[in-house]
């Protein structure tokens, strides 16, 4: 697909055409008065107050990233990696990608093409959604979710439609439940196992179950797999794109480092996906933000080339650290049982007949 520069709608609308204005002019852009804050931003941001609380509001490993993964940006940094990289993402980064995929999923993707190195997951996310929707599209989201997902569809012009799982199924929705609510304008289903704030993990043939169908109604599926490393006990985490390989043309993966090597700040994430979608996506990328800085390229490159032991031992030490602090809160004679991946565990930790407005209520 060949991308190309749309032309200003200031050259088209006559300057004395009223009717082509908006009724009344506000300050800031409609647009941006619609999207709320991050509610899970704000929470940290007060709890950050609060010397003896406990956050469970933001992902994120307590601990810092692994001092080699420092000592190579340090490095970096020093021998004079000072400048803008490719719009893409170092070529050394995507290449890691690359074979980190291939070894471990055995699936190839092309370094040069599908692969796009973003502002984290939250920018690939954007950038994927901005590529493929068209003002009115519908996007299913299964909930609950992470609360970014349903403003980076509606910047992208897209309508998020909710599709509620409950405790009774582990918070996993059905195939059944997804049809029910696919109209004529559904193009996307937001997918994401392990999932935040639920932990809920999808076994291999509910993976199976849910991209086949999506492949047969000829959706696309955006896939966020961000909690990739940070599964427990008996769960396992299974790749749609590898699961559904026919679904490949129209799957597009996000993901990062932030999770899997505790690198939240350094802020590195990644699209992979169909050629036509990484080429516009990188295209956009390109006029807003260029390229990832270059010093955190080179650490999340140092981070993926730790071994597979390493990332065990970032997601055991995550698990235990949740499984304390579960304790510390509710007191010996009462267990806790960590969810099978990362996540708050809901069925532990909000009233279970909440709906899930209240729900979202209680995340904002
Ligand atoms: C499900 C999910 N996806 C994506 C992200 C964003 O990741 P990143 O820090 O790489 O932008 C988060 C962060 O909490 C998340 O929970």
């Amino acid at each position: 697909m060949t991308v190309e520069p749309v032309s200003p709608p200031s050259t088209t609308v006559p300057a004395g055409d009223a009717a082509a204005r908006p009724a009344a002019r506000t300050r800031l852009a409609r647009r941006v008065l619609d999207v709320p804050p991050s509610g899970i931003r704000k929470f940290f941001d007060v709890l950050a107050t609060m010397p003896d609380v406990i956050s469970l509001g933001v992902g994120e490993p307590d601990f810092t990233t692994p001092p080699q993964v420092v000592e190579e940006g340090v490095r970096s940094l020093r021998s004079g990696r000072t400048h803008y990289t490719s719009n893409y993402g170092t070529i050394e980064l995507r290449r890691a990608l690359a074979r980190h995929l291939e070894k471990l999923y055995g699936v190839a993707y092309d370094p040069d093409k599908e692969i796009l190195v973003t502002v984290g997951a939250s920018e690939a996310l954007g950038v994927a959604l901005a590529a493929i929707l068209d003002p009115g599209d519908e996007v299913i989201v299964p909930a609950p979710y992470w609360t970014t997902y349903p403003e980076s569809i509606r910047l992208a012009g897209g309508v998020p439609v909710d599709v509620v799982a409950d405790e009774t199924t582990g918070y996993r929705v059905s195939v059944e439940q997804l049809e029910a609510a696919r109209t004529e304008n559904t193009k996307v289903l937001l997918f994401v196992s392990p999932s935040n704030p639920t932990g809920a993990v999808y076994t291999r043939e509910q993976i199976e179950e849910i991209g086949r169908w999506a492949a047969e109604k000829g959706l696309w599926v955006l896939t966020d797999e961000i909690y990739e490393h940070l599964v427990y006990g008996d769960a396992e985490f299974h790749s749609l794109p590898v699961v559904v390989p026919e679904l490949r043309d129209k799957c597009i993966v996000v993901n990062g480092v932030a999770k899997t090597y505790a690198m939240t700040g350094w802020r590195v994430g990644w699209v992979i996906g169909p050629k036509d979608v990484v080429k516009a996506a990188t295209n956009l990328q390109s006029h807003a933000t260029s390229n990832v800085s270059n010093v955190a390229q080179v650490a999340a490159d140092g981070g993926e080339r730790r071994t597979l032991r390493d990332v065990g031992h970032v997601g055991r030490r995550v698990r235990l650290q949740v499984g304390r602090r579960l304790d510390d809160v509710r007191g010996a004679d009462e267990p806790a049982h960590p969810p099978a991946g990362h996540g708050i565990g809901l069925g532990d930790s909000v009233d279970h007949d909440a709906d899930v407005g209240e729900l979202r209520h209680q995340c904002r």
